[in-house]
């Protein structure tokens, strides 16, 4: 296996405890602002760019294994001096955060899961990943975004905020054809984790949106269920991309699940 890395990262703000919010595909870590903007005055909030994405684009590996992804983060805390940190994975991010949690427990403080699950690919989902790794490698990024705007915002956002619809697309364009392979190769071969949430022994949320068509309530309230202290809030008017759909909601919700894990 490839060796774990530092990550780039921002970190803002001072506090405990600090935040590490993780990204989704195919974006990069500039997807948290709104989080960064609200949540700085309270705590240290973290952003890496995962292999590839953003300013981590010469860290581009083959394949892109979540393990991977997990251990480039704790190299980072490593970095940082941080011993635990409450961490935030919405859909790839989440992916990562299991395996953190499976190889790093002693590093949480708490973790939040957002528009994510816990089941692998079935054989059709993980062939349709490898096929959009081999088409961006020979295409480029160009198709991506009418491929994936429909599964990551909402139809509210998607019929009303033409902005926000152009700024998600800017942001998967501006990604390396390279990254995107490797994180779907990366995923299409993740395990399923629905096992281990039992072992999960922090507090957890477990966010979704109510308009998001893979990772929508059931997914969510099956996770936070088999979570043992788990809280689950759904963000009404959002899809996948639930913390730039409803900022303000999802940063309330954050704020007052960190809040009480000080350290
Ligand atoms: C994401 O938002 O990170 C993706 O939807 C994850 C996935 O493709 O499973």
């Amino acid at each position: 296996m490839t060796e774990a890395a530092v990550p780039p990262a921002t970190s803002e703000g001072a506090g405990s405890p600090a935040l590490v919010l993780l990204h989704a595909f195919p974006l990069d870590g500039r997807m948290w602002k709104p989080q960064v903007e609200a949540l700085s005055s309270h705590h240290q909030v973290v952003v890496p760019d995962l292999r590839g994405f953003g300013s981590a684009r010469d860290q581009v590996v083959e394949v892109a294994e979540m393990d991977l992804l997990a251990d480039d983060v704790a190299r980072l805390l490593d970095e940082l001096g941080l011993d635990q940190v409450v961490l935030c994975g919405l859909s790839m991010g989440g992916y990562v955060s299991f395996a953190f949690a499976r190889r790093h427990p002693g590093r949480l403080r708490g973790l939040v899961l957002a528009a994510t699950k816990a089941s692998a690919d079935d054989e059709q989902a993980a062939a349709a990943r490898l096929a959009m790794a081999d088409r961006v490698l020979a295409e480029g990024i160009g198709f991506v975004p009418d491929a994936m705007l429909p599964q990551l915002l909402g139809t509210s956002t998607r019929r009303l905020r033409p902005t926000l619809v152009e700024k998600v697309t800017k942001l998967i364009i501006e990604q390396e054809p390279a990254a995107v392979a490797a994180a779907q190769r990366g995923m299409a071969r993740r395990p399923d984790v629905t096992a281990e949430l039992a072992a999960i022994s922090v507090p957890a949320l477990v966010l979704c949106g109510t308009e998001d068509e893979r990772f929508g309530p059931e997914v969510g309230r099956g996770l936070a269920a088999a979570i043992p202290d788990a809280t689950f809030v759904q963000i009404p008017e959002a899809g996948h991309l639930l913390n730039l759909e409803q900022p303000a909601q999802v940063n309330e919700a954050l704020l007052d699940f960190v809040a009480p894990l000080w350290i």
